[in-house]
């Protein structure tokens, strides 16, 4: 199936796409008429200027008034201007963008959930402390982890979590372990994360195969190693198959291992991770469990422990006793609250309706469809004469990388130009120059939701740009032409960062 694709384009003018609310909005204008308030009762309770105190009293606050058809044709129109995972395929290695069965929705939007108060009594919201707990127990039974916290919000906060326990645990211990070792390969926020907690961190280079350099691992290790932070599979999409030798490195070194759960979808149901010899992990319950986070969020870091480290974990904890669930603030040697409320409780109600919907068999096969996709494109591509620069010998599993440094070599085409030319091909470009071992990196995931023929779609418009590139190099420089917006100036873009309108407005006065 070769999809051509075709971007909508709301327009006001030449140069000026479709207008903000603040500039299609009017003061004044309205999509509610507001009931006024019967003479009767005005007499009898006063004027609303007089019921509250001068000095909390404000004036207009500068909200754009709009038509009701108004607001729903404005979103309508930004919508069709967009590229979603509800509008195609959608790459992006690392990020697992997956479809989200719209029942999930449904749930995360229920009134009963929409309605309740973050601070609600715990008697009061059992029916979500009940799907919280379930969802705990459901993770401890993928992972083999088996205690939980649903608290974190997003995967590089789950890191920063379990640095903080890891540190703690030392501290209690009166050990002073400073060091943690990342594969080079690994997500920038491991070392981030690990850096926040106040570690230092010692890197680890790959070997030929793309897995952790064993030699290197074992020079590394020392008294002072607190733990290592593994992804595996790693981010080249290459399962580390020693990691039960690195666990038991560790471990009689007296070091955690802790796992970076964000590759959780090409092994969940396969492999546990405690058969690996993980301590404590983080999960992108976003992205894993269906609820993409394109774009910077709500995302959700699950963080599971072994029970040696169980006491760490933030509070409160939502334990169960009989029938009923409570949240328990009582644990001494706990790192402390990480997050206000209970997390992001749309993205962990959007995880638990799809687990629900899977079964742990759907887990296994869908994890499994996701490995089988990746690896028909991967060798697709491979035939078609695409580059991977590691582990080219042996299966990936959910993700691969493949480098377009010879295209670069040759015809002046970078990875980011393929990008570009994706978009006019209806495909949203893959993560892109990630992870920095591999030069013109294109890092692409299809996901379990993905059919055959979408597959064979993406495969045939990387043919036509191979093709392109070779004939009419220029054609790709000058991609995209078929969206909403052609190509950006990527360096004002990051350097300009004008993320609301009145940013822009203020910055465009001074
Ligand atoms: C391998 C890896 N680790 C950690 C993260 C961080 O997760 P988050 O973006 O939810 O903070 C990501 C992000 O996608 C990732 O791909």
């Amino acid at each position: 199936m070769n999809r051509r694709y075709v971007q909508a384009k709301w327009q006001l003018s030449e140069g000026i796409l479709e207008p903000t609310v603040f500039e299609l909005g009017e003061i004044g204008k309205g999509g509610v008429v507001v009931a006024r308030v019967e003479d009767e009762l005005r007499r009898e309770v006063g004027e609303l200027e007089d019921l509250i105190p001068q000095d909390l009293q404000r004036g207009a606050i500068g909200l754009p008034g709009l038509t009701e058809p108004e607001v729903a044709r404005h979103y309508s129109h930004l919508a069709q201007m967009n590229y979603g995972v509800d509008s195609g395929p959608y790459w992006l290695g690392s990020c697992t963008m997956k479809y989200t069965p719209k029942v999930a929705m449904k749930l995360e939007s229920h009134p009963s959930l929409r309605n309740a108060h973050p601070y609600a009594p715990e008697e009061s919201v059992q029916g979500i402390l009940e799907i919280l707990y379930e969802l705990q127990e459901m993770l401890s039974s993928i992972t083999g982890l088996p205690k939980f916290t649903l608290q974190p919000a997003a995967g590089a906060h789950g890191e920063l979590v379990g640095a903080l326990i890891i540190r703690k645990r030392f501290l209690d211990l009166g050990e002073r372990r400073d060091e943690i070792l990342i594969p080079e390969s690994a997500h920038g926020s491991n070392f981030a994360s690990a850096a926040m907690a106040g570690f230092k961190v010692v890197r680890i280079p790959p070997s030929e195969e793309g897995t952790v350099d064993m030699g290197a691992l074992r020079a590394a290790i020392s008294e002072r190693t607190a733990g290592m932070m593994i992804t595996n599979p790693n981010t080249l999409g290459i399962f580390e198959s020693d990691i039960l030798e690195i666990a038991d490195l560790l471990h009689s070194n007296g070091s955690y291992l802790y796992y970076d759960g964000a590759n959780l979808n090409a092994i969940m149901g396969w492999v546990r991770l405690s058969d690996m010899g993980v301590d404590l992990a983080h999960l992108n319950v976003h992205k894993t469990f269906s609820a993409p986070h394109g774009g910077g969020g709500p995302g959700a870091g699950a963080v599971g422990v072994i029970e040696e480290l169980a006491d760490y974990l933030p509070v409160p904890v939502i334990v169960r006793e009989g029938d009923t669930y409570r949240l328990d603030y009582d644990l001494p040697k706990s790192i402390g609250r990480v997050r206000m409320f209970h997390g992001n409780i749309g993205v962990l109600v959007k995880a638990w309706g799809y687990l629900k919907l899977l079964g742990s068999e759907g887990v296994r096969l869908s994890s499994g469809i996701a490995v089988l996709n990746a690896n028909y494109v991967r060798k697709r591509l491979m035939d078609m004469g695409f580059e991977v620069p590691y582990g080219k010998d042996r299966p990936c599993k959910h993700e691969f990388v493949i480098s377009l440094s010879r295209f670069r070599r040759e015809y002046g085409v970078r990875a980011l130009d393929f990008a570009k030319a994706l978009m006019d091909r209806g495909v949203h470009p893959p993560t892109m120059y990630f992870p920095l071992i591999v030069q013109e990196a294109f890092m692409m995931e299809p996901t379990e939701s993905d059919s055959l023929e979408e597959l064979d779609s993406y495969v045939y418009a990387m043919g036509e740009l191979a093709d392109l590139a070779r004939s009419d190099p220029d054609e790709l420089l000058s991609a995209p032409k078929n969206t909403a917006i052609g190509r950006i100036d990527d360096s004002f873009a990051n350097k300009r960062l004008w993320l609301s309108w009145k940013v822009y407005k203020d910055r465009e006065s001074s």
